[in-house]
């Protein structure tokens, strides 16, 4: 098949989270079973580093938005580990800012350019995709731009196009003011009437309507947004299409997190030998300027900080939690500023056991996963999550909310059957984490119970191989 996927974030070159992440690692994995995969994303400018080098293979474009010419060009380059080729839509006049997303006016525009010129390059090159495959509100007016705009053009007769949610929460939600700036002004009929009619354009929401199929990054976090307490006002859109919603376990790339390969971590190491891990908790230590106190347990946090991720319970949680258990904790991260304020404050108030980074670092990251003895995950909701995944693989059991992709891949250990991978508390409320740290402290105090549980996440296959067959039945689905 042919496959077009278009997404807001692509890793290494541009990611805040799991979508850049997941969008190289699913292409990749398509292209391993043999499909024409392209990918494209914005030239933002962070992409553009000295060392890396760019194809110029579109020259000047434009595509006339709210009477506005916007001119780009397209340059290419191989995204890492295969022969798939990322091609970026450079805009200076919307993507040349230091940052991926931005509050600023315009950031509508932005999006809505990249689904018009991801379609425009189709036609340049007369390349027609079986399947655009689009991610989040960034790319949701996709499917409803070719089915009007572009319904003229023969060369995507036989395009069909497939949504995946990654995150319901953010939806791309504009005054209906930035309707022209969209393209689809003359397709305004088709846009939903009654938000229409309150001012309101949706762009996650007109995805859901128009997409072929959707799909979401977890069985049950599929059925989560089918309910009014998950859906944030989309359940009901999502409940009259669920014969085209699908969940699919998102995977992790195992050229990137795999203990035995990784690059990025001094010691490598594998469920047979855990020694390696240990001297990585050493390098941890030293790296976040902590004591290093080995039978100590170390928990670990990358992450966003942000509400979805549930720190609020550590408020109340952690401090006690600190003050009373020999621990240490680990934080890298950063956004809202009651979080970074709130790991700030152990980190001075318990300056031999909190060390906090505020920030964005790829390699910490992984030492944080390879030197941590367990890995904290509270979130309010979680789509999928990777963090849990990686942590699993590294031989750090997680103790996570039970929402949506985290309850179903980590279960509590239960020492009778000797089944189980972390811990997961089901009430997201401060009694539910402290319950799942005691529980994780308490059975770190059994060093065989600890070892089976490390051994048992450490098995577990989460490779992308043994999801990219779901994905290929959605797409031969719509075809
Ligand atoms: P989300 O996409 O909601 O942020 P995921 O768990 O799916 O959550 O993915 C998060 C990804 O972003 C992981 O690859 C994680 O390692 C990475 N990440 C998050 N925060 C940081 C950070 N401060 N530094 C480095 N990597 C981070
Ligand atoms: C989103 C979700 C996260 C998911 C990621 C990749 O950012 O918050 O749970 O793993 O997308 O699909």
């Amino acid at each position: 098949m042919r496959i077009l996927f278009v997404s807001s974030e692509v890793a290494p070159f541009a990611k805040t989270g799991g979508l850049g992440d997941v969008s190289a690692a699913l292409p990749r994995a398509l292209r391993a079973e043999g499909h024409d995969v392209l990918i494209v994303a914005p030239f933002y400018q962070r992409v553009r580093t000295p060392e890396r080098r760019f194809e110029r293979v579109l020259p000047e474009t434009e595509v006339v938005l709210g009477g506005r010419s916007l001119r780009f060009s397209v340059v290419a380059a191989r995204l890492p580990d295969s022969d798939v080729t990322v091609l970026f839509v450079d805009c200076p006049a919307l993507y040349d800012r230091p940052g991926i997303y931005t509050q600023d006016p315009d950031e509508h525009l932005r999006f809505s350019l990249l689904g018009w010129a991801a379609l425009k390059l189709c036609q340049y090159t007369q390349w027609a995709p079986d399947i655009v495959h689009c991610n989040d509100w960034q790319t949701s007016l996709l499917p409803l731009t070719l089915k009007t705009m572009f319904a003229w053009d023969r060369l995507f007769d036989r395009t069909r196009t497939v949504l995946t949610i990654h995150n319901i929460g953010h939806q791309g939600a504009f005054p209906s003011s930035v309707l022209p700036d969209t393209g689809l002004a003359d397709a305004a009929h088709h846009l939903h009437q009654d938000q229409l009619r309150d001012g309101r354009i949706n762009y996650l929401l007109t995805g859901i309507l128009y997409a072929n199929a959707i799909t979401t990054v977890s069985p049950t976090y599929a059925r989560e947004i089918q309910t009014t307490e998950h859906g944030v006002g989309m359940d009901g859109f999502l409940r009259a299409r669920r014969s085209v919603l699908f969940g699919i376990l998102n995977g992790i790339d195992d050229a990137e997190w795999n203990p035995a390969r990784d690059g990025r971590v001094p010691f490598r190491y594998s469920r047979d030998d855990l020694s390696g891990k240990a001297l990585c908790g050493q390098r941890l230590a030293e790296t976040m300027k902590l004591p290093h106190r080995p039978g100590v347990p170390v928990i670990g946090i990358v992450s966003r900080l942000a509400w979805q991720k549930g720190f609020d319970l550590c408020f109340d949680v952690l401090p006690p939690l600190l003050a009373r258990r020999d621990v240490q904790l680990v934080v890298l991260g950063s956004g809202e500023g009651r979080y970074e304020e709130l790991f700030s404050r152990l980190a001075r108030q318990f300056p031999r056991k909190v060390a906090f980074h505020k920030g964005f670092s790829e390699p910490l990251a992984h030492l944080i996963e390879a030197g941590s003895d367990m890995f904290l995950m509270p979130s309010r909701y979680e789509p999928c999550g990777l963090n849990q995944l990686y942590s699993l693989a590294y031989g750090t059991p997680p103790i996570v909310h039970r929402t949506g992709g985290l309850a179903d891949t980590v279960h509590t250990w239960n020492p009778t059957t000797r089944k189980g991978n972390g811990f997961a508390f089901d009430h997201f409320d401060a009694s539910g984490l402290a319950w799942a740290l005691g529980y994780a402290l308490e059975t770190w105090g059994k060093p065989a119970e600890w070892r089976a549980m490390q051994y048992n996440g450490m098995s577990e296959d989460f490779s992308w191989k043994r999801r990219v067959g779901a994905y290929e039945d959605v797409y031969r689905g719509v075809l």
